[in-house]
């Protein structure tokens, strides 16, 4: 404690080569001096605590038990996040109004529109469909919910026939106009050979398995009402096709039959009541833009881009599916 004993309080001396004062502390010959802060760091110190009361007048601050105080401006995160979010429905507005106004048929002519209506349709998709569907759209084919990537549809794959079964939902009582289709359940006819045999058969459409006479004419009597005597199924009747590799309940043997016995009908929720019309345009319309997209039901080319024209003609054409 030698520095203590040097220090000589009340007495101040000056370092002669700098010209301040000594704070009086010797270490090993070693002083301090009394060298005072800077001005401009001094002022910006100021500057802070002056700001951060303004700050704690002006806007919410101090945690209370309930909440916090609420400063005089008014402010909340909550109140911000609302104005900005009312600022981006603003701006989204006009775009609402002109899809509203655009029939969903010549929606894919001004290809800007349809640009916009996808990307709409692809947000709304994540929040809606994808529980279902897949983040993808590429579903859960062995649970009855089917990939919309594909152009395999059950229920006609062009923007209105989509935006039909968006409207009214798949064996959806919640619309007297939904699409409705129940496949019997032959388990209660037909005794385990017959249901192989009719098992084989359809297989056989996709070249799977071998068919019999017994399993043809079954099929034939029981089964080419809606599925079609090749098994290319119905989007009018919504049968599935069966002749080409995507199962909506797996393609396994066991699958097939257990489908024969006790069929699913599976349920899709109709989107009247919960979305607006604009909203279900552009879901359809971003649906359609999966790939497997039809133009009409009779002149769909798989894959194909329509030229503006051909969608122009085809609307013209009354391209209003069934709604
Ligand atoms: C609760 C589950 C569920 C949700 C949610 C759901 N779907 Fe479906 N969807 C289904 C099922 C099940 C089917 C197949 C019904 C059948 O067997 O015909 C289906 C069928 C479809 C079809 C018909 C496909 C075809 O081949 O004809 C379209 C289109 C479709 N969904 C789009 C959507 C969109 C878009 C959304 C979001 C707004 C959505 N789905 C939300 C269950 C769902
Ligand atoms: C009234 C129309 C109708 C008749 C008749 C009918 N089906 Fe179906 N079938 C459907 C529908 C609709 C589905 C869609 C799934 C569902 O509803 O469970 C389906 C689905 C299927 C599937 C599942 C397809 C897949 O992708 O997984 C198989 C297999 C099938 N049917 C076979 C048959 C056989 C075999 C018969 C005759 C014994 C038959 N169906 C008769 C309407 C019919």
């Amino acid at each position: 404690m030698a520095n203590d004993r040097e220090s000589k309080p009340g007495h101040s001396r000056v370092d002669e080569a700098t010209g301040t004062e000594f704070v009086g502390h010797e270490w090993d010959g070693i002083e301090e001096l009394n060298t005072p802060l800077p001005r401009w760091w001094l002022w910006t110190f100021y500057a802070t605590v002056a700001w951060s009361i303004v700050y704690v007048v002006l806007y919410p601050a101090w945690p209370l038990v309930n909440s916090a105080t609420e400063g005089v401006l008014g402010w909340s995160s909550r109140g911000d996040l609302e104005t900005r979010m009312a600022e981006a429905e603003l701006q989204r507005q006009p775009i609402f109004e002109r899809i509203a106004a655009t029939d969903l048929g010549t929606l894919p002519a001004d290809s800007e529109l349809m640009r916009q209506a996808v990307a709409g349709g692809a947000a709304a998709f994540k929040q809606h469909c994808v529980q279902c569907h897949g983040a993808g759209a590429a579903g859960y084919e062995q649970y009855g919910y089917p990939n919309l990537n594909d152009d395999d549809w059950i229920w006609g794959g062009t923007l209105s026939e989509i935006e039909y079964t968006l409207i009214h939902g798949i064996r959806w009582d919640g619309s007297d106009a939904t699409r409705m289709a129940y496949m019997p359940a032959f388990g209660e006819i037909f005794d385990k050979d017959q249901v192989d045999a009719l098992a084989n058969h359809v297989l056989s459409l996709s070249g799977k398995a071998e068919s019999s006479a017994v399993g043809a004419e079954l099929y034939a009597q029981n089964c080419a009402a809606c599925h079609q005597a090749n098994g290319e199924g119905d989007p009018v009747q919504g049968a599935p096709a069966l002749n080409d590799a995507i199962w909506l309940y797996g393609g396994d043997i066991a699958d097939v039959r257990t489908q024969i016995q006790a069929p699913r009908h599976g349920v899709m929720p109709g989107w009247q009541d919960r979305l607006d019309p604009v909203t279900i345009k552009m879901l359809a319309a971003y649906v359609h833009s999966r790939g497997g997209g039809q133009e009409t039901p009779a002149a769909a080319e798989p894959g194909a881009e329509p030229s503006p024209e051909e969608v122009a003609v085809s609307a013209q054409a009354g391209d209003d599916g069934q709604s």
